[in-house]
């Protein structure tokens, strides 16, 4: 396995890590409304920082671009899935944020079920298709050359502050509903 793609596998890990506490959060219905959508606000501003902004970006500026030259195909092929999954993500972002404007919980809960069924299976289309198939058409310092790009646009999209501010946000929301 070359850096980059191990580098996105660990991120993948983060963002299940993170579906996993989702998934605590969207069945404790006993919590007060403004607690939810404080909560929802969070995680919500984790998925479009971190899981699209970052994750994604690095995917599709660079990986994908990337093994497109090597022949992977775009258009009918695994790189053209993976984008209409993303762009299909984006939209199930878009309903979540105006349902929290609208503190409409349960159109919230509809668009993040979807969207949380539509990353677990596109993580793992990823994990065990498409990154196989990046591991063996991308040689070492190819995979080299884009763990360097990754780690510059990781700077510029999220940089140290934000990334220790995920960080503990993410713990307190282990800790507060009960995920290790
Ligand atoms: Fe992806
Ligand atoms: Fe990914």
């Amino acid at each position: 396995m070359g850096r980059a793609t191990q580098d996105l596998r660990k991120e993948h890990e983060a963002i299940l890590f993170v579906l996993q506490i989702f998934d605590k959060m969207l069945q404790s219905g006993e919590r007060d409304l403004e607690t939810m959508l404080h909560y929802y606000g969070e995680v919500l501003y984790f998925l479009k920082i971190f899981a699209d902004k970052c994750h994604h970006g690095k995917e599709e500026n660079y990986l994908f671009e990337e093994l497109v030259n090597k022949g992977i195909p775009n258009e009918g092929g695994p790189v053209g899935v993976m984008l209409r999954e993303h762009a299909e993500g984006r939209d199930y972002i878009a309903q979540m944020s105006s349902s929290l404007d609208d503190k409409d919980l349960s159109g919230f809960n509809e668009a993040a079920v979807n969207y949380r069924d539509l990353l677990r299976s596109h993580i793992d289309k990823e994990n065990n298709v498409l990154f196989v198939m990046a591991d063996r058409v991308l040689g070492e310092e190819e995979q080299n050359l884009l763990f360097e790009k990754f780690e510059q646009h990781e700077e510029n999209v999220i940089g140290q502050g934000v990334h220790d501010k995920l960080h503990s946000m993410i713990d307190i929301w282990a800790e507060a509903f009960g995920v290790e």
